[in-house]
């Protein structure tokens, strides 16, 4: 696919359409974000929400974001003003522009600290030989100045990419090396399957405790899972914009959201045991994956090679996620705002950096500033995670179930009557009823009104 070209471009295959979404979605959400969201919200219980999450409000979020996107190829703006002119629905881009860049923001952060990871062990650097030197090395890593380098690599390399029009070569390495990254990532959960801590780590992760349910467990999981599955921001529509008419956007939804998921609970395996085993603490939040890594990997016999090869790994499945997620408000600049794709590139970079800024020194010299409690690093989060992306995600449902031309919606799924789409109606009531009501309850809740 060449996202460059000034008429849209249609991907080849089914296999390219599966690969570049589960690209998109398949990211440091699934192997650093679920763990640590898991690990502060209590475990079982949190693992329990998020799977219902996923699979009763986030795929039918994401089969209409696909019949959205398709069936209008263009932008989340074009797309809803095109179905339904004059209703405004529109406005929900500007929502996921502002949440797309806060996002780019953060998790560029995070990206620069696995290539400084990456780097590090490649140089026999990360030892992490008791919690202590380790915990030490990891602070040395991640805080002061170090980490503006890296989020600066790091953005400099997405903007490598988005402009230098290798989006392609990244797609076609991603669909090799991803596969790679799923068999190291098994390989890393029989490991831990071995560990002391296994059984209390895996109970703690699988053995939901219900009391330990309340409203910030719900808006967690439900922010995780889109967040986890790229839902919310018109990012999904804009990659479905590309899919070609053979492609079966039911089907496809399924196996991105459960690979997506698959890769997330693999990540939980590999690293609660762990935590239970080298005495670490579960609710350690968004270094806990960076603390308890290089752990399993200093123990593995050959563990320079395994940390590497990870954290490379790690690095380009952030970046097949920050290229989807930079196509939203390139897509909005070039699109809507009639910018060349260069400056649209340049300017969402821009906007990325002076963020990706402030959150990288959010762990250190800007540790004490805090908007509503949170350092910037966790406010771009929350904000854009619990507030941005079920909203979006509230809108679109919204927008499927009443407003769009059921019709539109079926050919889109059955692909013109090609097949057969036995659960159409099951769906609509979904999108009608249960995805926004839901959504709306845990809203509620978390404000405290419910
Ligand atoms: N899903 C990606 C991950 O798990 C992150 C991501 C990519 C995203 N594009 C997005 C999140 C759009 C929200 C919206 O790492």
């Amino acid at each position: 696919m060449s996202l460059r070209n000034e008429e849209r471009a249609v991907f080849g295959s089914k296999f390219a359409a599966i690969a570049t979404t589960v690209g998109s979605a398949v990211g440091l959400g699934n192997i650093w974000r679920f763990p640590y969201e898991a690990g502060i919200h209590g475990g079982g219980a949190f693992m329990i929400c998020y799977i219902a999450f996923v699979f009763l409000i986030g795929v039918p979020v994401l089969i209409a974001e696909y019949s959205i996107g398709r069936s209008t190829r263009s932008n989340i703006f074009g797309a809803y003003r095109k179905l339904a002119p004059g209703k405004n629905f529109h406005f929900a881009g500007y929502l996921g522009i502002i949440a797309s860049l806060l996002i780019l923001s953060f998790y560029s952060v995070v990206a620069g600290w696995t290539i400084e990871y990456c780097i590090a062990s490649l140089c026999g650097q990360l030892d992490f030989s008791n919690t202590e030197i380790g915990h030490r090395q990891f602070l040395q890593l991640t805080t002061g100045w170090r980490p503006v380098i890296w989020t600066v690599i790091f953005l400099f390399c997405n903007t490598f990419i988005l402009l230098g029009g290798v989006t392609k070569g990244i797609e076609r390495a991603s669909n090799i090396l991803m596969p790679i990254l799923f068999l190291l990532l098994i390989s890393f959960c029989i490991n831990s399957l071995t560990l002391p801590g296994c059984r209390e780590g895996l109970s703690f992760l699988f053995n939901p405790d219900f009391s330990k349910i309340n409203s910030s467990v719900l808006l967690g999981a439900l922010g995780q899972a889109f967040f986890s599955m790229s839902l919310g921001l018109g990012c999904m529509m804009t990659y479905a914009s590309y899919f070609n008419k053979e492609t079966r956007l039911g089907k496809t939804a399924l196996i991105t959201s459960g690979l997506d998921t698959a890769v997330a609970i693999l990540s939980g395996v590999i690293i609660f045991p762990a935590v239970f085993s080298f005495n670490l603490s579960p609710e350690a939040g968004p270094t806990l994956v960076f603390e308890v890594l290089p752990h399993i990997f200093t123990q593995l016999p050959g563990g320079i090679i395994w940390s590497t090869l990870f954290f490379l790994l790690l690095f380009l499945a952030s970046l097949t996620s920050t290229v989807s997620m930079s196509e939203i408000s390139i897509t909005f600049f070039c699109e809507e705002k009639k910018m060349s794709r260069k400056g649209a590139t340049l300017l969402s970079s821009g906007i990325a950096l002076i963020g990706g800024l402030l959150c990288a020194l959010s762990f250190g010299p800007l540790a004490e500033i805090k908007i509503f409690g949170l350092t910037f690093f966790n406010f771009f989060d929350y904000a854009s995670s619990n507030v941005c992306l079920p909203l979006g995600g509230m809108i679109c449902s919204i927008f499927a179930g009443w407003y769009m031309d059921k019709k539109i919606l079926r050919e889109q799924l059955t692909n013109n009557g090609k097949y057969k789409f036995r659960i159409f109606s099951v769906l609509i009531f979904f999108l009608k009823w249960i995805c926004p009501i839901a959504i709306f309850l845990i809203f509620l809740n978390s404000i405290g009104i419910l």
